[in-house]
């Protein structure tokens, strides 16, 4: 998962391949739920692994719930419908999923058998209406207090004294949000001893789809719910949860949609992206994006849990769209409608106000970014494509979605009016909530061209602390590192092992091409052997240094290190990063410190490491490798023409990165964020 403050796409161009989809937010929770309040227990597959899902795995430990990981696999034991603690307060991020079945749950237990729990979540999550349901509970005569303002979370549920009114119906309005009658139906079933319970909904039932979602699993926990229309809902007397045994949860279907809008965009010239985990046997909702993604021009086949997507119609075709069905997936689709000619027109979608975020104004705003012409109502979202694409910083509102939807307008250069501008997400992280890979999983797909990748370069003489602050810098940016000299290391390892001598340029220039070179987080493997403390020897980097300076050795591993310029970016260190391999690196640093620093900084290391050394020979041997570096024919060590030259000599590692991050966000010309 991305942790940096901002993740920069570069101008993307194509995709194709397969891509699997992690477990649906709606059916993980609801399941976690439902096995929770079962009696026995419950093996569910493939949950996802999540925010939100974690705030609900805590929540049903704190009431004592088994909850075990196994695997791929988690062991819910449940309560059987009995609290088995009293008293608890659970704080449940921005989980709408967890907070609305919960305070159900919870008000229901409490009032019946005596207890009290309070719930809460993130400010954002204190701005998200609960009042409707809390006013059907209360007609229940469960005993309900805001904490905080009327109408929204926190609360306090309970404490009791045995008695419901069950007799006469519910009622619980249905146009705000169809999760408080998810909520209703997930709870009430614990209370049917005494006769059946009906809920009645007030107004127009919203996002039915996620109430269906509720009915199948309920189903499958042995609740069968009696329908009339989508007014009353009635739950048999005497309906007790019980455990399947084992449950898979399909692929989320709302994840699916980023997938489907990318093959519809990005899969041209006989590409395809495959997506496994959903498909069209699915029970989630968003599974009908596939049909508003239809209508626009994507060619969609489709089996069980698969779908497959090509490019179809293009420029894309602007749609008109109630999407009352499908509210989370259609953000997509107004991204999609900067690939259409004409105006998108989706309507229906007055929940996206109180979603994570007030998603019709952060989409209006962010799509209006790029250069989008669009227009906001109540209840309805109008876009047209850019005039002309601008770059832009996508602010993210801590809402995983528009930071995946807005993942596709960097497939720009395949708009009309685009010259190809990169786009930056900030706050990745928030993809977290359903999908905590999403961008690896894109990177995974698509394709770009590798001068579009930014590279950052980072040359200086051997102890200069490149490396750490290449590193470093690598990590604060989310981008892959290089370690060039790793490479020369390798191959001065690699010939002495094969017994090829030091002056033998053509087979060391073969041991070079021949290199099996694995990079591993931290770890270096030649081959199956890992050699990360082998590398770093003084014998090794001495002849690296002379192998180093032989052009067929350089022009063998000049491939390899190109190899490394991958999405979302490549931080290298090395002597020739910025004069060679990469000329037209974004931005070049060249590091230097004295002589002297620099054999205190390899002492240091290598009395650290209990290996014995000489400060006077280390410098010695410092000094002869510079010069031989700097003096040989081909990449001698020298600073790039445009290079920003820094002596590190009396600088902290921490203000050096800064200083680098510094240089590099200056030369982002990104629209205010
Ligand atoms: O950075 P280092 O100490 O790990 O490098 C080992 C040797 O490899 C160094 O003496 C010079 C050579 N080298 C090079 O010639 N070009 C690079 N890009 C990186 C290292």
């Amino acid at each position: 998962m991305f942790t940096t403050p901002f993740l920069d796409l570069p101008p993307l161009r194509a995709a194709q391949g397969t891509v699997r989809l992690p477990g649906s937010k709606s059916i993980s929770n609801r399941v976690l739920l439902l096995a929770g309040l079962s009696e026995g227990t419950t093996v569910v597959h493939d949950l996802l692994d999540s925010d939100d899902t974690s705030v609900m795995l805590d929540a049903l430990r704190t009431l004592g719930c088994g909850v075990q990981a196994d695997g791929e696999r988690w062991h819910i034991t449940g309560l059987g419908g009995r609290l088995s603690a009293k008293s608890a307060s659970l704080f449940l991020g921005n989980a709408g999923t967890a907070m609305r079945p919960l305070t159900a749950a919870l008000a229901v237990l409490a009032a019946t058998q005596g207890g009290e729990f309070e719930v809460k979540g993130i400010p954002r999550m204190h701005e998200r209406p609960i009042g409707d349901l809390v006013d059907a509970l209360r007609q229940l005569g469960c005993p309900v207090t805001y904490l905080g303002n009327e109408g929204y979370p926190p609360l306090r549920l309970g404490p009791g004294n045995g008695a419901l009114s069950t007799a006469s119906p519910i009622r619980v309005r249905g146009d705000v949000s169809s999760q408080f009658l998810t909520a209703l139906l997930l709870a009430l079933p614990l209370v049917t001893e005494q006769g059946p319970v009906t809920i009645e909904v007030e107004g127009e039932l919203t996002s039915k789809p996620y109430i269906e979602i509720t009915l199948n699993l309920l189903a499958r926990f042995g609740i069968a719910v009696e329908r009339d229309g989508w007014q009353r809902f009635t739950l048999p007397q005497g309906s007790r949860y019980r455990s399947p045994g084992d449950v898979r949860v399909e692929g989320d279907a709302s994840s699916a949609s980023y997938f489907v809008a990318l093959g519809a965009i990005a899969a041209h010239g006989g590409r395809t992206v495959r997506i496994e985990g959903v498909g069209d046997d699915s029970i989630q909702g968003d599974i009908r994006f596939v049909d508003a993604a239809r209508a626009m021009g994507a060619d969609v086949s489709s089996g069980p849990g698969w779908l497959e997507v090509r490019r179809g119609a293009w420029p894309l075709r602007p749609i008109t769209l109630d999407c009352n069905h499908i509210p989370d997936a259609a953000m997509t689709l107004a991204v999609m409608a900067l690939f259409a000619t004409g105006t998108t027109r989706l309507t229906n979608i007055a929940s996206w106000r109180v979603k994570e975020t007030d998603r019709i104004a952060a989409m209006a705003t962010e799509l209006r970014k790029l250069g989008a012409v669009v227009t906001e109502g109540a209840d309805f979202i109008e876009v047209a494509a850019p005039a002309r694409w601008q770059r832009a910083a996508i602010h993210t509102y801590d809402d995983h979605r528009i930071a995946m939807c807005f993942s596709l307008a960097a497939f720009n250069p395949l708009a009309a009016n685009s010259l190809g501008v990169p786009v930056r997400i900030l706050d990745p992280r928030c993809v977290g909530k359903t999908f905590p890979d999403y961008f690896e999983t894109l990177f995974g797909v698509v394709e770009v061209d590798p001068t579009d990748v930014p590279v950052l370069t980072i040359d200086g003489p051997t102890a200069s602390g490149k490396g750490t602050l290449a590193s470093a810098v690598a990590i604060s940016l989310g981008y892959h590192f290089l370690d060039s000299g790793a490479l020369y290391r390798a191959t001065a390892l690699a010939a002495r092992e094969a017994g090829v001598a030091e002056t033998d340029e053509a087979g060391l220039a073969a041991v070079a091409s021949g290199l099996r070179l694995r990079f591993t987080g931290h770890e270096i493997w030649l081959g199956d052997v890992e050699v990360s403390d082998d590398l770093r020897r003084e014998d090794v980097g001495a002849m690296a240094s002379k192998v180093s300076a032989f052009p067929s050795v350089r022009d063998a591993l000049r491939a390899l290190q190109l190899s490394h310029r991958r999405l979302p970016g490549l931080v290298a260190d090395g002597r020739d990063m910025g004069t060679v391999i990469f000329p037209g690196a974004d931005l070049k640093v060249f590091v230097t410190a004295s002589a002297a620093v620099r054999a205190e900084r390899r002492y240091k290391q290598l009395i650290s490491k209990g290996i014995p050394a000489n400060i006077d020979s280390l410098r010695a041997d410092l000094e002869a490798r510079d010069a031989r570096d700097q003096s040989r024919t081909v990449a001698p060590l020298k600073p790039a023409e445009d290079a920003k030259l820094f002596d590190n000599s009396e600088l902290p590692v921490d203000q050096c990165v800064a200083q680098v991050l510094e240089w590099w966000n200056a030369k982002q010309a990104f629209a205010a964020s």
